[in-house]
Protein backbone atom coordinates (compact mmCIF):
# COMPACT_ATOMS: atom_id res chain seq x y z
CA UNK A 1 0.00 0.00 0.00
CA UNK A 2 1.38 3.30 -0.51
CA UNK A 3 1.48 5.28 2.06
CA UNK A 4 -0.92 8.33 2.21
CA UNK A 5 0.04 11.97 3.72
CA UNK A 6 -2.46 13.79 4.85
CA UNK A 7 -1.57 17.47 5.53
CA UNK A 8 -3.70 19.39 7.27
CA UNK A 9 -2.86 23.19 7.03
CA UNK A 10 -4.77 26.47 6.45
CA UNK A 11 -2.41 27.53 3.27
CA UNK A 12 -2.49 24.47 0.80
CA UNK A 13 -0.63 26.35 -2.23
CA UNK A 14 2.53 26.48 0.39
CA UNK A 15 3.08 23.14 -0.77
CA UNK A 16 2.61 22.94 -4.60
CA UNK A 17 6.05 23.54 -5.60
CA UNK A 18 7.89 21.69 -2.69
CA UNK A 19 5.27 18.74 -3.63
CA UNK A 20 6.24 19.13 -7.68
CA UNK A 21 9.79 19.34 -8.13
CA UNK A 22 12.89 16.99 -7.49
CA UNK A 23 13.27 12.88 -6.09
CA UNK A 24 9.64 13.99 -4.27
CA UNK A 25 7.46 15.29 -7.11
CA UNK A 26 8.83 12.15 -9.04
CA UNK A 27 7.84 9.87 -6.41
CA UNK A 28 4.50 11.03 -6.10
CA UNK A 29 4.39 11.03 -9.72
CA UNK A 30 4.99 6.77 -9.74
CA UNK A 31 2.36 6.72 -6.85
CA UNK A 32 5.40 5.34 -4.31
CA UNK A 33 2.92 8.23 -2.16
CA UNK A 34 0.06 9.81 -2.05
CA UNK A 35 -0.20 13.89 -0.70
CA UNK A 36 -3.68 15.43 0.07
CA UNK A 37 -4.19 18.87 1.96
CA UNK A 38 -7.02 19.57 4.09
CA UNK A 39 -8.10 23.02 4.91
CA UNK A 40 -9.33 23.79 8.37
CA UNK A 41 -11.07 27.07 6.71
CA UNK A 42 -13.12 24.43 4.57
CA UNK A 43 -14.67 23.14 7.64
CA UNK A 44 -16.09 26.41 9.46
CA UNK A 45 -19.36 26.64 10.44
CA UNK A 46 -19.73 30.81 10.90
CA UNK A 47 -19.86 33.43 8.18
CA UNK A 48 -16.17 34.64 8.32
CA UNK A 49 -14.97 31.47 8.42
CA UNK A 50 -12.65 31.76 11.44
CA UNK A 51 -10.01 29.54 12.53
CA UNK A 52 -8.73 31.13 15.34
CA UNK A 53 -9.79 33.20 18.43
CA UNK A 54 -8.18 35.22 21.48
CA UNK A 55 -6.36 33.05 24.00
CA UNK A 56 -8.19 32.33 27.30
CA UNK A 57 -6.53 34.30 30.02
CA UNK A 58 -5.39 37.00 28.50
CA UNK A 59 -2.21 37.16 26.05
CA UNK A 60 -0.23 37.79 23.11
CA UNK A 61 -1.66 36.22 19.92
CA UNK A 62 -4.20 34.20 18.61
CA UNK A 63 -4.75 30.18 19.20
CA UNK A 64 -6.13 27.99 16.33
CA UNK A 65 -9.35 26.78 17.20
CA UNK A 66 -10.11 22.78 17.88
CA UNK A 67 -13.35 22.64 15.81
CA UNK A 68 -12.31 22.52 12.13
CA UNK A 69 -9.15 20.70 12.94
CA UNK A 70 -11.16 18.06 14.63
CA UNK A 71 -13.77 18.52 12.01
CA UNK A 72 -10.99 18.33 9.29
CA UNK A 73 -9.10 15.18 10.23
CA UNK A 74 -12.12 13.69 11.17
CA UNK A 75 -13.32 14.27 7.43
CA UNK A 76 -10.22 12.19 6.23
CA UNK A 77 -10.01 8.07 5.74
CA UNK A 78 -8.49 6.26 8.38
CA UNK A 79 -6.09 3.35 6.91
CA UNK A 80 -5.02 0.54 9.48
CA UNK A 81 -1.41 2.42 10.42
CA UNK A 82 -1.92 5.58 10.94
CA UNK A 83 0.01 8.71 12.80
CA UNK A 84 -1.62 11.68 13.45
CA UNK A 85 0.89 13.97 14.19
CA UNK A 86 1.28 17.58 15.44
CA UNK A 87 4.19 19.56 14.38
CA UNK A 88 5.07 21.97 17.31
CA UNK A 89 8.59 23.00 18.90
CA UNK A 90 7.60 21.08 22.07
CA UNK A 91 7.52 17.81 20.44
CA UNK A 92 9.73 14.94 20.06
CA UNK A 93 12.67 16.13 17.76
CA UNK A 94 13.02 14.82 14.27
CA UNK A 95 15.65 12.57 13.86
CA UNK A 96 16.81 9.48 11.22
CA UNK A 97 15.28 6.97 13.31
CA UNK A 98 11.80 8.36 13.99
CA UNK A 99 11.61 9.19 10.25
CA UNK A 100 12.32 5.55 9.44
CA UNK A 101 9.95 4.84 11.56
CA UNK A 102 7.31 6.87 10.42
CA UNK A 103 8.38 5.23 6.60
CA UNK A 104 6.81 2.23 7.76
CA UNK A 105 3.08 3.63 8.40
CA UNK A 106 0.28 3.63 5.85
CA UNK A 107 -1.33 6.92 6.75
CA UNK A 108 0.29 10.04 8.60
CA UNK A 109 -1.79 12.79 9.20
CA UNK A 110 0.25 16.03 9.94
CA UNK A 111 -1.09 18.73 11.81
CA UNK A 112 0.15 22.77 10.53
CA UNK A 113 -0.03 24.91 13.52
CA UNK A 114 0.21 29.12 13.16
CA UNK A 115 -0.01 32.05 15.68
CA UNK A 116 0.16 30.80 19.03
CA UNK A 117 -0.10 27.16 18.23
CA UNK A 118 -3.69 25.33 18.11
CA UNK A 119 -5.70 24.72 21.47
CA UNK A 120 -4.56 21.87 23.51
CA UNK A 121 -7.67 20.07 23.06
CA UNK A 122 -6.31 19.34 19.64
CA UNK A 123 -3.86 16.78 21.82
CA UNK A 124 -7.08 14.66 21.75
CA UNK A 125 -6.65 13.81 18.02
CA UNK A 126 -3.12 13.47 17.97
CA UNK A 127 -0.98 10.53 18.48
CA UNK A 128 2.67 12.18 18.13
CA UNK A 129 4.22 15.54 18.59
CA UNK A 130 7.13 16.40 16.41
CA UNK A 131 9.55 19.55 16.62
CA UNK A 132 12.22 19.76 13.84
CA UNK A 133 14.31 21.74 16.27
CA UNK A 134 14.76 24.00 18.99
CA UNK A 135 13.86 27.07 17.51
CA UNK A 136 10.47 28.57 16.39
CA UNK A 137 8.97 29.12 13.23
CA UNK A 138 6.07 31.04 12.25
CA UNK A 139 4.16 27.69 10.81
CA UNK A 140 3.96 24.25 11.10
CA UNK A 141 3.93 24.06 6.97
CA UNK A 142 7.48 23.91 6.98
CA UNK A 143 8.46 21.33 9.56
CA UNK A 144 5.69 19.28 7.98
CA UNK A 145 7.11 19.65 4.50
CA UNK A 146 10.49 18.41 5.89
CA UNK A 147 9.21 15.33 7.92
CA UNK A 148 7.02 14.60 4.40
CA UNK A 149 10.11 15.06 2.84
CA UNK A 150 12.51 12.91 5.09
CA UNK A 151 9.94 10.02 5.14
CA UNK A 152 9.25 9.70 1.19
CA UNK A 153 13.05 9.90 0.70
CA UNK A 154 13.24 6.49 2.49
CA UNK A 155 10.21 4.71 0.83
CA UNK A 156 11.69 2.19 -1.99
CA UNK A 157 11.55 3.49 -5.63
CA UNK A 158 12.52 7.17 -4.18
CA UNK A 159 16.12 7.26 -4.08
CA UNK A 160 17.67 5.14 -7.11
CA UNK A 161 20.04 2.95 -5.86
CA UNK A 162 19.08 1.96 -2.16
CA UNK A 163 23.06 1.96 -1.66
CA UNK A 164 23.01 5.53 -1.49
CA UNK A 165 20.29 5.64 1.44
CA UNK A 166 22.68 3.48 3.55
CA UNK A 167 25.89 5.42 3.35
CA UNK A 168 23.85 8.60 4.39
CA UNK A 169 24.46 11.02 7.72
CA UNK A 170 22.91 8.95 10.88
CA UNK A 171 22.34 5.82 9.09
CA UNK A 172 24.97 3.73 10.52
CA UNK A 173 25.18 6.30 13.32
CA UNK A 174 27.63 8.24 12.02
CA UNK A 175 28.26 11.31 9.75
CA UNK A 176 28.44 11.16 6.27
CA UNK A 177 32.08 11.13 4.53
CA UNK A 178 33.58 14.09 2.48
CA UNK A 179 32.32 14.02 -0.98
CA UNK A 180 34.89 15.07 -4.12
CA UNK A 181 33.78 15.16 -8.06
CA UNK A 182 36.04 16.87 -10.96
CA UNK A 183 37.94 19.01 -11.95
CA UNK A 184 41.00 16.91 -9.45
CA UNK A 185 42.32 20.40 -8.48
CA UNK A 186 40.24 23.54 -7.94
CA UNK A 187 41.99 26.96 -6.73
CA UNK A 188 44.71 24.81 -5.66
CA UNK A 189 42.69 22.21 -3.59
CA UNK A 190 43.19 19.08 -4.66
CA UNK A 191 40.83 15.60 -4.18
CA UNK A 192 42.47 13.21 -1.86
CA UNK A 193 45.19 11.00 -3.48
CA UNK A 194 43.23 7.83 -2.14
CA UNK A 195 39.89 8.68 -3.91
CA UNK A 196 41.89 8.65 -7.20
CA UNK A 197 43.65 5.62 -6.33
CA UNK A 198 41.23 3.18 -8.01
CA UNK A 199 41.89 0.67 -4.89
CA UNK A 200 38.49 0.19 -3.22
CA UNK A 201 39.71 -1.27 -0.39
CA UNK A 202 41.68 2.12 0.92
CA UNK A 203 38.82 4.22 -0.22
CA UNK A 204 36.43 2.22 1.71
CA UNK A 205 38.58 2.48 4.75
CA UNK A 206 39.62 5.97 4.27
CA UNK A 207 35.66 6.81 4.08
CA UNK A 208 34.90 5.03 7.08
CA UNK A 209 37.94 6.40 9.64
CA UNK A 210 36.15 10.09 7.49
CA UNK A 211 33.07 9.39 8.87
CA UNK A 212 34.79 8.46 12.86
CA UNK A 213 36.46 11.71 12.68
CA UNK A 214 34.55 13.85 11.68
CA UNK A 215 31.65 12.82 14.07
CA UNK A 216 34.08 12.75 16.77
CA UNK A 217 34.63 16.20 16.23
CA UNK A 218 31.19 17.90 15.20
CA UNK A 219 28.65 15.80 16.92
CA UNK A 220 30.56 14.22 20.31
CA UNK A 221 26.90 13.41 21.72
CA UNK A 222 26.61 11.22 18.53
CA UNK A 223 30.00 9.94 18.25
CA UNK A 224 29.75 8.47 21.86
CA UNK A 225 26.20 6.95 21.29
CA UNK A 226 27.46 4.95 18.12
CA UNK A 227 30.44 4.09 20.32
CA UNK A 228 28.68 2.80 23.39
CA UNK A 229 26.34 1.04 20.86
CA UNK A 230 29.39 -1.08 19.36
CA UNK A 231 30.20 1.11 16.72
CA UNK A 232 33.77 0.19 16.67
CA UNK A 233 33.58 -3.70 17.02
CA UNK A 234 31.15 -3.73 13.99
CA UNK A 235 34.41 -1.67 11.81
CA UNK A 236 36.42 -3.68 8.81
CA UNK A 237 39.64 -5.10 9.54
CA UNK A 238 42.37 -2.71 8.62
CA UNK A 239 40.45 0.01 10.80
C1 LIG B 1 4.88 30.53 16.46
S1 LIG B 1 4.70 28.79 16.53
C2 LIG B 1 3.96 28.56 18.12
C3 LIG B 1 4.96 28.33 19.18
C4 LIG B 1 4.36 27.99 20.53
N1 LIG B 1 3.64 29.10 21.09
C5 LIG B 1 5.47 27.60 21.48
O1 LIG B 1 6.15 28.49 22.00
O2 LIG B 1 5.70 26.40 21.67
C6 LIG B 1 3.41 28.47 15.40
C7 LIG B 1 3.37 27.07 14.83
O3 LIG B 1 4.54 26.83 14.06
C8 LIG B 1 4.89 25.47 14.13
N2 LIG B 1 6.28 25.38 14.61
C9 LIG B 1 7.09 26.41 14.95
N3 LIG B 1 8.30 25.99 15.29
C10 LIG B 1 8.31 24.65 15.16
C11 LIG B 1 9.29 23.64 15.38
N4 LIG B 1 10.51 23.92 15.82
N5 LIG B 1 8.93 22.36 15.13
C12 LIG B 1 7.69 22.04 14.71
N6 LIG B 1 6.72 22.96 14.50
C13 LIG B 1 7.01 24.25 14.72
C14 LIG B 1 3.90 24.78 15.05
O4 LIG B 1 2.93 24.12 14.26
C15 LIG B 1 3.30 25.94 15.82
O5 LIG B 1 1.99 25.69 16.24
Amino acid sequence: MALRIDLVSLFPDFFASPLASGLIGKALARGIATVEVTNPRDFTTDKHHKVDDEPYGGGVGMVMKPEPIFAAVESLPVLPKRQVILLTPQGQPMTQPLLQTLATYDQLVMICGHYEGVDERVLDLVTQEVSLGDFVLTCGEIPALALLNGVIRLLPGTVGKTDSLKYESFEAGLLDYPHYTRPPEFRGMAVPAVLRSGDHGAIAAWRQQQQIQRTRQRRPDLYEQWRQQGGEVGLSAGE
